[in-house]
């Protein structure tokens, strides 16, 4: 790979269609619409945004899951290969993608250090001894050292997430694509996914994509934050500056439905939000901050 590090994405536009036609006119529409970003190495860029405003569609493009319609990803310099191809498969090492149902994604049959390990013989050629360790070191990193005989259904949902983001992280990708990856989970099991995610992002330099609907989350884990709506990336920057100073109305709402953490700063922000007329926060909306 070139030394052209990390994720560089430009007009990314993603059309899709049902196939039927509606009065002889397509039903063609852009889930994702223009989007230009980047990620640097080591970096967490977090992405929130109402549900059907294109983040996952965004976040397969980024990962090379699916080829955009039109635009370009580039990925420590090189473009991603056509899905399936030989290249591809070899890129995959590089990047992983961590879903909010780990059930979905483990083989019930199998332990999982098994299946930590059948990651990490799939990308290489390691001795019996030296797979059965790495992948052991691995489960120990995640807090789940002690556990690795257990079959899926043996773990809790939170472990079993953890054991999910020690077969992602084994392999020691440059980015990992987190989709809603903490959303099922209780709120303390969250908090202790979060904080593994932010160590190991530190041990392992990697980039982290964050899509979340939980704000809180996002602003916690994120250094920049891009604001998605209805296929368009209405709104990238710096995590703190977003927060507290949002530029975009759409954003100033989005916010706005967050509680704060006391009636004071709910009661400023919700001041800044609605120029003055503070309005109630939603509770449909609200999140453990
Ligand atoms: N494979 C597909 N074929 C057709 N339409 C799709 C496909 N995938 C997503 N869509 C549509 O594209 C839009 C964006 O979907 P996407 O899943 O990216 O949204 P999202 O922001 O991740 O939503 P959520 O927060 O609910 O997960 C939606 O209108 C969705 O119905
Ligand atoms: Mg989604």
């Amino acid at each position: 790979m070139s030394d052209q590090a990390g994720i560089i994405a430009r007009d990314l536009v993603q059309v899709y269609s049902s196939g039927r036609k509606l009065w002889g006119k397509s039903d063609a529409f852009r889930a994702v619409d223009r989007v230009s970003l980047s990620i640097a190495p080591g970096e967490t860029l977090g992405i929130v945004g109402e549900s059907g405003s294109g983040k996952s569609t965004l976040g397969r493009m980024i990962a090379g899951i699916e080829a955009p319609s039109s635009g370009l990803v580039t990925f420590w310099g090189e473009h991603y290969a056509p899905a399936g191809s030989a290249e591809w498969r070899r890129q995959r090492r590089h990047v992983q993608v961590v879903f909010q149902n780990p059930a979905a994604v483990v083989d019930p049959r199998w332990s999982i250090h098994a299946q930590v390990r059948e990651a990490l013989t799939t990308h290489e050629r390691l001795a019996a001894s030296e797979a059965d360790d790495r992948a052991q070191a691995m489960l120990a990193m995640v807090g789940l050292g002690a556990m690795g005989k257990r079959l899926p259904h043996q773990l809790s949902g939170g472990q079993l997430q953890r054991a999910v983001i020690a077969r992602a992280l084994v392999i020691n990708p440059r980015l990992v694509v987190c989709d809603e990856a903490v959303s099922a989970l209780d709120v303390s099991v969250q908090a202790q996914i979060i904080n593994l995610l932010l160590e190991l992002r530190q041990k392992l330099d990697l980039s982290l994509m964050f899509i979340s609907h939980d704000l809180s989350v996002v602003r916690h884990i994120s250094h920049r934050v891009g604001v998605m709506h209805a296929g368009r990336l209405l709104e990238i920057g710096d995590s703190a500056s977003l927060f507290d100073n949002p530029q975009n109305d759409y954003t100033r709402r989005l916010l706005a439905a967050i509680p704060a953490d006391s009636p004071r700063q709910r009661r400023e922000r919700d001041m800044r939000a609605f120029g003055g007329a503070a309005q109630p926060t939603n509770p449909q909306l609200s999140v453990p901050s």
